[in-house]
């Protein structure tokens, strides 16, 4: 057919077949309500707006520098000091990208070669088990379970150890389970990379919200494996920014200037008044951070007690992130079917589990960054088709 075997290797996002499911039944004038997408429903904080307009304004209309403006990288380095304890070169170690995603795929395109595997921690967000195949990569799944509160032992990892592996993808809080890793998880995994000389793409896009006891710790706690470790972070979540395609990565000079190649060639740098709007989202009042975690907090709880109210749902109290993972194995089909069912008979987008990687099935994948009035109105209507199901 003349497209590349790799491309064809890999699924259409799963996410997104499920929303182009609900736009046909939107056509045919149905009322959807949409829970599939990791997308914040909040307005971006005016301040941040009002920056990138001025700097619009202003002329900066111009390709910035392929590290990312200069007051921006600094912003960042002094934004990891002062929350994590670790020094980064804004000059060298640092690069503005076109979100997390642009920055997870410049890790892999830097670091692999054909051949090469990857370890990943599942259920995840499926672009860690896609893009590794684009590089002729493979990728082995290591499945952390609900009953173990979604950690990690260094045992475990050794299980699924093999010598072709160069790297280890985490993620915390985690998109789909809402687990966060804990200390001794995360010196788990330091201490199993250092041991083999992996690298460790450490995505932390959902550090801002964690609820009840969960706090965000980082592997970089771990000072010690500091240059083997790739943080990858956004301002999409964290300030309700999506659609501005801002991300960062921060890593050792040398990863950099490799990532810094493939960003040259991809799309050379982020969006220059952008980056003006991230600017002032670091350097300006975070009060607007705090209200969106406490209002997720509050549709947490809304959506936690009314599936576990459903007969045979069951839905684990997330520690971070702004998903909720209920499994629905009770009901005997797999999970794009429940998904599907959901959407026919509730109006209500969902994500199949499936779509997670090992451990997905037998799981939905619930967004809850929509409005508290839908979310409500949405849970009655699962709750009402799932009796159909009984
Ligand atoms: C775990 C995780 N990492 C990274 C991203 C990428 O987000 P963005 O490219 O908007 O920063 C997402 C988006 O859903 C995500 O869930």
């Amino acid at each position: 057919m003349g497209i590349s075997s790799k491309v064809e290797s890999i699924p259409f996002s799963s996410i997104r077949r499920m929303s182009e499911l609900a736009s046909e039944l939107e056509k045919e004038g149905r009322h959807i309500i949409h829970l599939e997408l990791g997308r914040p429903d909040f307005d971006t904080p005016s301040h941040i707006k009002e920056a990138a307009i001025k700097a619009l304004m202003e002329g900066k209309v111009h390709y910035t520098s392929n590290y990312g403006i200069t007051e921006l990288r600094h912003a960042i380095a002094d934004k990891i000091r002062t929350t994590l304890g670790v020094e980064y070169d804004p000059a060298s170690e640092i690069i503005v990208t076109a979100g997390g995603a642009e920055a997870i795929y410049l890790a892999f395109a830097s670091l692999l070669e054909p051949g090469d595997k990857v370890m990943v921690l599942t259920p995840c967000w499926p672009n860690y088990l896609h893009v590794p195949k684009l590089m002729n990569a493979g990728v082995i799944e290591v499945e952390l379970r609900q009953e173990d509160d979604y950690q990690i032992t260094k045992r475990r990892l050794e299980e699924f150890y093999d010598p072709a592996v160069k790297l280890i993808v985490i993620n915390s809080p985690c998109n789909p389970t809402g687990g966060i890793l804990e200390t001794e998880s995360l010196e788990a995994l330091k201490e199993f990379a250092l041991e083999h000389s992996l690298y460790v793409i450490s995505d932390e896009v959902y550090e801002a919200f964690t609820y009840d006891t969960g706090k965000h710790l980082s592997i970089l706690r771990f000072t010690e494996i500091k240059d083997r470790v790739i943080l990858v972070n956004s301002f999409s979540k964290t300030y309700s920014m999506t659609g501005w395609r801002v991300g960062y990565v921060a890593a050792e000079a040398m990863v950099a200037r490799a990532m810094v190649k493939v960003h040259q060639n991809l799309i050379a740098c982020s969006t220059s008044f952008a980056q003006a709007g991230a600017l002032a989202a670091l350097t300006g009042p975070q009060e607007c951070v705090q209200e969106m975690k406490k209002e997720y907090e509050r549709r947490m709880n809304l959506v936690v007690q009314g599936l576990n109210e459903i007969p045979v749902v069951r839905c684990n109290r997330p520690k971070g992130a702004f998903y909720v993972f209920p499994s629905v194995d009770a009901f005997g089909m797999e999970s794009s079917e429940v998904s599907e069912f959901l959407l026919r008979e509730a109006g209500v987008v969902t994500v199949p589990g499936s779509g997670f990687g090992k451990g997905g099935e037998g799981h939905i994948r619930i967004s809850y960054a929509a409005s508290y009035s839908d979310l409500e109105i949405a849970l009655e209507k699962i709750a009402i088709a799932f009796q159909k199901l009984r």
